[in-house]
Order: C-alpha cells, then sequence, then structure tokens
C-alpha cells in the first residue's frame, strides 16, 4: 500500500531513526512494514542486524539506484507499507525513492541551519512531481525536541505554516531510548529500559499516528483529483501544499 520515503540533504537530521521507529509502531499495529535501506552507510541494517527481530517486518539492505524503483514496486503490497530510508545527500537514488512515494517525510532539528538544509528536500519533491505530473505529498517533522520548545522552534514552525509545508505533529522527542535503538535493536518494548520509556513509547505511537493521518489525507486529496480530473478531463495538476 503506501510507500514512505524520508529524505533530506542533511546528514545526521534523524531519518534512520524515525524510519525503525515508524517500521516498529506500524509492525506493532499490525501492518506488514518492508524497510529499504537505501544508504549505503547500513544505519537501518544495523539496527536489524541486533537484537530481538520484530515481527512483521522485513528489512532489505543494499538497494541502489539501479533497484530502487523496481523493489518499491514490488513491495508495494495490499496491507503493507514501504519505508525508504535514505542517504543524507540528494541524489539519484533519491530523487528516483522520491518519484515512487506517497508520502515524502523530512526530519529536522529545529534550529535555523537544519530548518533551512532540511527545507531544501521541497525542491527534490518538486522535481519529481513536475517530471511525473503528479502531486506528491511531502511534510517535515521536528525531532530531538526538547520538553520546552525553544523560540527558535516556534518561529521555524510559524514560518513553515506560513509556507502551506505540512508539519507532521508531535515531533519526535530526544530521548534516550530512541539512539538506544541502534544498540539493542528489536523495538521500544523489546529493549531493557531507558530513562522514561513510558513517554517514549507513547511518543513514538502517538508520531505514527500522526504519519499515519498524513498518508489517510494524501488519499483524499488523490481520490478528489482524479475525480476532478474526470469531470474536467484535464490531466493532473500540482498539488497546492497544504
Ligand atoms: N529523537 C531522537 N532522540 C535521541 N537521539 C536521536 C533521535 N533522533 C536521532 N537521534 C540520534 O542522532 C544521531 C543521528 O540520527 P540518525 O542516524 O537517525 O540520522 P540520519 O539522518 O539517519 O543520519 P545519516 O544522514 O547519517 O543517515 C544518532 O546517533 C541517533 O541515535
Ligand atoms: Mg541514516
Amino acid at each position: 500500500m503506501p510507500t514512505i520515503v524520508i529524505a533530506s540533504p542533511k546528514g545526521g537530521a534523524g531519518k534512520t531513526t524515525a524510519a525503525v521507529i515508524l517500521a516498529t509502531e506500524f509492525a506493532r499495529a499490525g501492518a506488514s512494514v518492508t524497510l529499504l535501506d537505501c544508504d549505503p552507510n547500513h544505519s537501518a541494517t544495523l539496527w536489524w542486524s541486533k537484537g530481538i527481530r520484530p515481527s512483521g517486518i522485513e528489512v532489505l539492505s543494499d538497494v541502489s539506484d539501479s533497484t530502487v524503483v523496481r523493489t518499491i514496486k514490488e513491495h508495494d503490497r495490499d496491507g503493507g507499507v514501504v519505508i525508504c530510508d535514505l542517504e543524507g545527500i540528494a541524489s539519484r537514488l533519491v530523487s528516483r525513492a522520491i518519484s515512487q512515494a506517497d508520502l515524502v517525510l523530512t526530519p529536522m532539528r529545529a534550529t535555523t541551519l537544519d530548518a533551512t538544509i532540511g527545507i531544501r528536500t521541497v525542491a527534490l519533491v518538486q522535481e519529481e512531481e513536475e517530471a511525473l505530473d503528479r502531486p506528491i505529498r511531502h511534510a517535515v517533522f521536528f525531532t530531538m525536541t526538547r520538553a520546552i520548545r525553544s523560540r527558535q522552534h516556534l518561529g521555524i514552525q510559524k514560518s513553515f505554516a506560513e509556507q502551506g509545508i505540512a508539519i507532521v505533529n508531535p515531533p519526535l522527542m530526544e530521548r534516550a531510548a530512541y539512539s538506544a535503538l541502534f544498540q539493542f535493536g528489536g523495538d521500544l518494548h523489546s529493549m531493557p529500559a531507558q530513562g522514561a520509556m513510558g513517554n517514549a513509547r507513547e511518543n513514538a505511537r502517538l508520531f505514527a499516528e500522526a504519519v499515519f493521518a498524513q498518508l489517510v489525507s494524501t488519499r483524499e486529496t488523490n481520490n478528489e483529483q482524479r475525480q476532478s480530473i474526470r469531470h474536467s478531463g484535464r490531466s493532473a495538476k500540482k498539488e497546492p501544499q497544504e
């Protein structure tokens, strides 16, 4: 079913952590998840190689620019979710993965520098929209967030809202349990307790639900668009950003 591509040209933005959290939360909710490790550094595969492997998840390593489109199409099946974890650069592989996405997610710390680099993903998404003549939904989310939001965080949030950039809410908080996923493998329920474990689990669950809500609204937008195309007889136009 849906393909979620996690992309940002900013290294260390929190892509793989979010990919693992979404994969484990969706699997826990009963979905069959395929996690594509498209990063030559193999961070997602490193997580997969440790601890108890959660059921309902398959991780495919070494997905390259020549195999990414085929691999996504092969695994895009009913009841399943494909999650694509990418390297922190702009590349042909990144563009090809974006071309197959139902939703592109960009993680960023709420700092001006990270937001400025992270938001360049929008240009990559727009290039694929133009090439394919179809809308590709894009949303950002803040990660490694602290309980008290800085003024910078609130300012960036306001600026994105004014530009019509979708923001996933809640953000992913900075939690010891999230970085420990790469130490212990498995999920937030199988690993030894780290810090405020209940809060980490709750935040991950709510975050995954918010991402799912973005996917549902994508489907509704696409259906509406298909209907308006049928009525007007015109070809698909770019979706106005929300
Ligand atoms: N919400 C979080 N709470 C605590 N630590 C986090 C969180 N998100 C990311 N980290 C830590 O920040 C570092 C970078 O995260 P991650 O590897 O997910 O980023 P990335 O965007 O995938 O990096 P790359 O561009 O190198 O692939 C890691 O050490 C990870 O454990
Ligand atoms: Mg990574």
